[in-house]
C-alpha cells in the first residue's frame, strides 16, 4: 500500500497542542551523561501550536505563523524527527505532510518545538491508525526531548530525571498569566552551561558531586491544590532565570516593568527568553501586559491561563 492512501480513512488529522511554564525549575548538579536531575514543575497554558498530518509520499514539513520563518524545516525540526520515529517503530516508511501551525514563541523557554514534537506524534498516530499504546508514546516523547512527555500529558506535573519521568499533579483552579515575548530565542543548552560556570564561578562547583539533589517545593505543590495565585506567586522558583539574565541583562528590566505594573511574581520561563508573570485575574494579566507591551522591554505580550490540556485531537476529515 502506497504511504499517500489512507490507512483509516483520515484525510487529514489536526492536533493542539499547548505551551508550558515551569512554576518552580530546580536544577542539580551537571550529570555525566551532559543533562542536569531537575525537579521541574510544569504548567501547561494556553498557547498552542497546531500540528497537522495529511497523507504524502515522502517526509514534507510546512509552517505557517508570525515566528515561521525562525522554524527549521529540515531534518533537525523535532515534528520530522517525532514522525519518523513513529514510523521506524511500526514498519512502515514516514509517508506524511506536516503542517504547524506556530503561535508558542520560537526557542522561548516555553517548549514551542516539544509541543511540535508531541503533536506530530499523536497526529501521525491518528492518521496511520498505529494505535500505539500511551505508555509507548510516553517513551518515544522522552527519546526525542526532555520536555516532550509533558507536552503530550500537559495539566500540571512533576517532571524528575532530566525532566522526563511524569507524575501528574493536582491543581485547584485557573491562574491568570501574561508571557513577554523577547525578540530572538536563547538556546537551551547554552543557558544550562551559563548556569554550571556561574555556579562555578562562585566556587560550588556544579556537578552531580557537589550540587544537591533537587526536590520539589511543599509550599510550591500546596500552593497549585488550592489554586491560590498569591501562595503560587511567593512560591515560584527558577535556578535558570540567572544564567538567562546573564546572557541577556535586558531582561532584568522586562522582569521588573511587570512586576512594576502589578504582577503578583515575574520569573524567566524555563530558559528563557520569555518573561512570565503571574497575575490575579484576568483584568490584572491585560494591565500587566499593555504595560509591558508599551515599555517596548518586549517584543510581544500575550496573555493566557494555565492548566491547560495536553496535547489533543481537534480536527479530522
Ligand atoms: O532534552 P532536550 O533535547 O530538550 O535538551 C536540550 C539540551 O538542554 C540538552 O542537550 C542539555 O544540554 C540541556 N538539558 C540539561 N538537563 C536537562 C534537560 C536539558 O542539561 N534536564
Amino acid at each position: 500500500m502506497s504511504d499517500a492512501e489512507r490507512v483509516n480513512g483520515a484525510g487529514y488529522v489536526t492536533v493542539r497542542v499547548p505551551a508550558k511554564v515551569n512554576v518552580q525549575l530546580s536544577v542539580g548538579g551537571l550529570r555525566a551523561d551532559g543533562f542536569h536531575g531537575l525537579a521541574n514543575v510544569f504548567l501547561a497554558v494556553g498557547l498552542h501550536d497546531e500540528v497537522t498530518a495529511s497523507p504524502a509520499d515522502g517526509l514534507q514539513l510546512t509552517a505557517e505563523g508570525a515566528d515561521a520563518s525562525q522554524v527549521p524545516l529540515d531534518e533537525s525540526n523535532l515534528a520530522a524527527r517525532a514522525a519518523r520515529l513513529l514510523a521506524r517503530r511500526h514498519g512502515r516508511t514516514p509517508g506524511v505532510r506536516l503542517h504547524i501551525a506556530k503561535d508558542i514563541p520560537v526557542a522561548g523557554g516555553m517548549a514551542g518545538g516539544s509541543a511540535d514534537a508531541a503533536g506530530a506524534l499523536l497526529a501521525c498516530d491518528t492518521l496511520w491508525g498505529t494505535r500505539t499504546p500511551r505508555e509507548e508514546l510516553l517513551a518515544m516523547c522522552a527519546e526525542l526531548g526532555s520536555d516532550v512527555p509533558f507536552s503530550l500529558v500537559g495539566g500540571a506535573a512533576l517532571g524528575r530525571g532530566r525532566g522526563e519521568l511524569l507524575t501528574p499533579l493536582e491543581t485547584g483552579g485557573t491562574f491568570h498569566w501574561v508571557f513577554a515575548v523577547a525578540d530572538g530565542g536563547l538556546s537551551t543548552p547554552a543557558v544550562y552551561r551559563e548556569c554550571d560556570r556561574l555556579r562555578e564561578a562562585e566556587g560550588g562547583g556544579a556537578t552531580v558531586e557537589t550540587v544537591p539533589e533537587p526536590e520539589a517545593s511543599e509550599d510550591l505543590l500546596a500552593a497549585l491544590r488550592s489554586g491560590d495565585a498569591r501562595a503560587l506567586a511567593g512560591a515560584l522558583s527558577n535556578d535558570l532565570q540567572a544564567a538567562a539574565v546573564s546572557l541577556r541583562p535586558s531582561l532584568a528590566d522586562t522582569l521588573k516593568t511587570g512586576e512594576a505594573a502589578g504582577a503578583l511574581a515575574a520569573l524567566v520561563s524555563g530558559s528563557g527568553p520569555t518573561c512570565a508573570f503571574l497575575t490575579g485575574d484576568a483584568g490584572s494579566a491585560r494591565d500587566v501586559a499593555a504595560a509591558l507591551q508599551a515599555s517596548g522591554h518586549c517584543r510581544t505580550a500575550r496573555t493566557t491561563t494555565g492548566p491547560a490540556p495536553g496535547a489533543t485531537v481537534v480536527r479530522t476529515g
